[in-house]
């Protein structure tokens, strides 16, 4: 089966707080796209940079680096816009992984994982990882209602694959969503997650960047 890849990289990156794009923020020596790009391009067939559109020279520098055979096409305003460019940009695949530049120390290994999920039956999959802290509901105020039982609660990470007829058909509705297993869901598709681990966290804020360069320099891939 040809797996597409598309790494979303188009935001800005306003929590992070840098003068310039998120996925040109560097860890350990190299931008987070370039990191991103050198762990998954091997499992893919096809790879689609999607970058910020006022930075799009930049980004071309960064995938040269990297020396994977990519496409880069510019985002849109939201991330449901930049994937859909992506998906766009992508010629005929089987299935589609679509990864968040923002997670730098993903491996080809999730990505395989959640490919073969797919393969096994599922629209969709992700790596996931239970939920660890104890969660409140809250209202006004911040007073707490409820606590919610977590047992049945996981945090998703990316890549995020899918049949790549589905995630068409799911993005052809035009709605938009935090993630694209959301599209899926609300069209009545079936999604399987699959292991995930901490050191594929999301670079959002400062901190996250700490601990990022923390699980590098801890010397596993
Ligand atoms: N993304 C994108 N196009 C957008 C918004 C987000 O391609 N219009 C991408 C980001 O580049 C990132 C991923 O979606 O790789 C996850 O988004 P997030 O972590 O929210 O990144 P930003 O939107 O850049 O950050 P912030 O929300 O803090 O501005
Ligand atoms: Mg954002």
């Amino acid at each position: 089966i040809r797996v597409g890849l598309v790494i979303v990289a188009a935001g800005s990156g306003t929590r992070l707080g840098h003068d310039h794009p998120k996925a040109f923020v560097r860890l350990g020596g190299r931008s987070l796209l370039a990191h991103a790009l050198d762990r998954l391009a091997s499992a893919a067939h096809e790879v689609v940079v999607v970058g910020p559109p006022g930075h799009m020279a930049e980004a071309g520098v960064q995938v040269e680096r990297s020396g994977t055979a990519a496409r880069i096409v510019p985002g849109g305003a939201t991330r449901t816009g930049s994937v859909a460019a992506g998906i766009d940009a992508l010629g005929s695949v089987d299935v589609i992984a679509v990864h968040d530049a923002a997670r730098p120390l993903v491996d080809a290994a999730a990505l395989r994982r959640a490919v073969a999920a797919v393969v096994g039956g599922a629209d969709a999959s992700a790596p996931a990882l239970p939920v660890t802290d104890t969660l409140k509901e809250v209202a006004d105020g911040e007073v707490v209602t409820r606590t919610v039982d977590r047992s049945a609660l996981r945090a998703v990470q990316t890549p995020q694959v899918f049949r790549a007829d589905v995630l068409r058909a799911a993005h052809a509705r035009g709605d938009d969503a935090t993630d694209d297993l959301a599209l899926v869901e609300a069209g009545g598709g079936t999604v399987v997650l699959v292991p995930g681990r901490a050191r594929y966290l999301k670079v959002t804020y400062p901190d996250d960047l700490l601990l990022a360069e923390a699980f590098l320099a801890s010397g596993e891939p």
